[in-house]
């Protein structure tokens, strides 16, 4: 057993039976953080200097392999380890085994990629995400998978950064085996020794044979550069690193390596690196609530309930689905219940189709989601979402009976995306147990998931709603109880300017283009026509009903009561041919903007593409922070993270908030001011966002006032 031990508080190298071991323990997720690549290479110098080590084993402690470089690191002045572990590696005169399990991402499968040999348990996951954070694989993952696994799945991986499974991994030929039980490190030194006097030891930078790959499809870096070339507009790293790959199939190894390093440093402070930073640490930070106890015992939700089988009810069964709960779908209408598992069967049918559902799994999901007519069928589910119509004495009624039958204990969510959650919680006798889950249209795709916290809601409940909407795959954000939530609040101003700025004399198609230049997907006009012009109609209606302020959008209304209704209808913003999507500036649509402003005697003028882009933005910016300032939410990142991932905004520009940051927060406020004096009042500039303009503050540092 073990005769020799070497301690480095991150990196442990000890023998044991021949077997020099090198554990990296540092938590939590073992990123290569100062000194962990030095203590690797003086554990792999202790082994290779060792006449008791016929062979050494890579391994991480904890919960994964190696999750990546330590990205707080990037961008600022660093120590370089002593040489890079991958040379040292190379240079070994003694097979390395990588036993892998929880991540090998990034620079912690590219190390794994140097060792000799590489085995992981089966739910290790294996990737190089770096182009989701904005660089690409620097040690030398570009020219090393595709020697490995040939360039056109190298490619995949490096451009898409997804993590593999791996199975998947072995059948790839990344992994050389795939080790059952529960002990890693016992079968990890058990197959070192298996190896340890085999020579010449396979080294991935020797290999061709996959590199000729490329010969037999001449046209394969142009396909890949034309098939990503919409998504990954305004973005460097993903055609960084598909030179790379092309680098590493036309030239030799350490060129290769050469031009990764130099491209690498070429990425590592660039805008969209940066932002893609602030967003992964932003969808990390959101997670945290302060002031809730960390040791919080939460109830363990195992089945669910939906309430209302309309389209997001069906989409928000389908969430619970598609993370392996059983749901029961309840809808006091037969024929709306029919409908709704249609919808829901339509949908995964469409995933089989395109090919990113097997026909196994759809059935196995469709399982799950149990159709129920009475509320008592639902009554011992751990927690319910309510998804009926958005009218307050709906939901009250459905609160009131949800009281009556539900379990004691059971967690009752309201998927209300504007109601007062303190209202709902009041029709029941457990307000506590009441808290809002505001889901994104479509529910099964969007990945902003709004915990609305209410005046009574307790910390448990809270915490539960959080990690609910993480057990479904969601990003959970914090909101405090006001009319909108945080994310719909910040928006609405963006779709009022919208508006206006068309009665003004901007073209809806000219803001379309503004904002797909910018970075988002789609257009906001089209964006419209695909949800339906209808939806926010009859709120409009009613708004204007109640307040003789409310500034309705009347070219809207006329195209609504025209039958314009959007994509649904084959014309709204634009005209649509048959069965296709494409946008058409339609003639028709003119005609009813000049006829609204002429009867409203609104001035016409030209708008500049700045305009149109601050105009719509900054809106949102002061909304955010008037948010802010009310403590209604956490912190202007978490702003940022629905936005990203509830609204499209571009993430290479990291957020509402830290884009805005970028311009300064002085020169927000001069705009906003200026077109308070020329708007009005609803441009009055948010105090925080005078306050941060003349202290020289951070937008996206901004805190809310919040306290739980
Ligand atoms: N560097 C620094 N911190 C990291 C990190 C990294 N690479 N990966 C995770 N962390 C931190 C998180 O910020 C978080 O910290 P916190 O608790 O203070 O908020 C903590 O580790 C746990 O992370 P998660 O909450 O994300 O834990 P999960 O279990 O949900 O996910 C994970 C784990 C899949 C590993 C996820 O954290 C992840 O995707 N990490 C980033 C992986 C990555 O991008 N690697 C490549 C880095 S770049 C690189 O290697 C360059 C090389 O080519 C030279």
């Amino acid at each position: 057993m073990a005769n020799a031990t070497v301690e480095t508080p991150l990196v442990r190298f000890e023998v044991e039976d021949s077997i020099g071991v090198i554990t990296i323990d540092n938590p939590p997720v073992n990123a290569l953080g100062p000194g962990v690549r030095d203590g690797i290479i003086e554990a792999l110098e202790q082994g290779a200097s060792d006449a008791a080590v016929s062979a050494m084993v890579m391994i991480g402690a904890g919960r994964s392999f190696i999750a990546g470089a330590d990205i707080r690191q990037f961008g600022k002045p660093r120590p370089n380890p002593k040489r890079p572990v991958a040379d040292v590696l190379d240079h070994s005169p003694k097979p390395v085994v990588a036993a892998i399990h929880g991540y090998a991402l990034g620079g912690g499968l590219e190390h794994a990629l140097a060792c000799h040999y590489r085995i992981a348990v089966p739910s290790a996951k294996l990737g190089l995400p770096e182009v989701l954070i904005g660089i690409l694989p620097g040690g030398g993952g570009t020219q090393r998978l595709p020697r490995l696994i040939g360039p056109k799945a190298a490619l995949e991986m490096i451009v898409s950064g997804r993590h593999v499974p791996a199975p998947e991994a072995k059948a790839l030929g990344i992994i050389d085996e795939i080790v059952e039980g529960t002990d890693l490190r016992r079968a990890a030194i058990a197959f070192a020794q298996r190896i340890a006097d085999r020579r010449p030891l396979p080294r991935v930078r020797d290999r061709g044979d996959r590199l000729a790959e490329a010969a037999r499809e001449p046209d394969l870096f142009e396909t890949v550069r034309k098939s990503i070339a919409r998504k990954a507009r305004g973005q460097k790293a993903p055609y960084h690193s598909i030179a790379c790959v092309e680098a590493a199939v036309t030239m030799p190894f350490d060129t290769g390596i050469e031009m990764e390093r130099r491209l690498f440093g070429e990425l590592e402070n660039s805008e969209e690196a940066k932002a893609l930073r602030y967003a992964f640490f932003a969808e990390r930070e959101v997670a945290k609530i302060p002031g809730l106890p960390k040791d919080l015992a939460l109830p363990e939700i195992k089945n669910a309930a939906v309430v209302g089988a309309g389209t997001m009810g069906g989409g928000i069964a389908m969430s619970f689905a598609d993370y392996g709960f059983a749901v029961k779908l309840l809808d006091a209408s037969p024929e709306i219940l029919r409908k709704g598992i249609e919808r829901i069967r339509d949908n995964y049918q469409t995933s089989v189709k395109r090919g990113s559902l097997t026909a196994a799994d759809m059935d196995k999901r469709l399982t799950l989601i149990e159709p129920v007519e009475s509320y008592e069928a639902i009554a011992d589910c751990d927690a319910v979402i309510e998804a009926v119509f958005e009218e307050m004495p709906v939901k009250k009624e459905v609160f009131s009976r949800l009281d009556q039958v539900m379990k004691p204990g059971a967690l009752l969510f309201s998927n209300t995306s504007a109601l007062d959650i303190d209202e709902i919680a009041a029709a029941t006798t457990r307000p506590e147990a009441v808290a809002g889950t505001h889901f994104f249209v479509p529910a099964n795709v969007m990945k902003t998931f709004e915990v609305v916290n209410g005046a009574q809601t307790s910390p448990v409940t809270l915490a539960a709603a959080m990690q609910l909407g993480r057990a479904i795959g969601k990003i959970s954000a914090y909101a405090g109880n006001c009319d909108g939530f945080v994310a719909n609040r910040t928006r609405i101003p963006f779709n009022l300017e919208q508006g206006l700025m068309v009665e003004e004399g901007a073209r809806p198609e000219q803001v379309d283009r503004v904002m797909v230049e910018f970075g988002y997907p789609v257009g906001p006009f089209a964006v419209n026509d695909m949800s339906g012009l209808d939806i926010s109609y009859a709120t409009r209606k009613r708004r204007a009903a109640a307040d003789p302020s409310y500034r309705s959008l009347p070219i809207t209304d006329r195209l609504v009561e025209m039958g314009r209704l959007g994509q649904k209808t084959g014309a709204g913003w634009y005209r649509y041919r048959n069965n296709d999507r494409t946008p058409i500036v339609d003639p028709e649509v003119d005609a009813v903007i000049a006829s609204v402003v002429g009867e409203l005697g609104i001035p016409q003028r030209q708008f500049s593409d700045e305009e149109i882009l601050r105009r719509l933005l900054f809106s949102s910016v002061n909304e955010a922070c008037r948010i802010l300032e009310e403590g209604k939410a956490l912190r202007a990142s978490d702003i940022d993270v629905m936005w990203l991932n509830g609204f499209g905004f571009p993430r290479y520009r990291g957020g509402l908030m830290y884009w805005a940051d970028g311009i300064g927060a002085r020169e927000v406020y001069n705009q906003v001011a200026i077109w308070h004096q020329r708007y009005g009042a609803r441009w009055r500039p948010s105090a925080l966002l005078q306050q941060l303009a003349e202290s020289g503050g951070s937008l996206r540092e901004a805190k809310g006032l919040a306290s739980v």
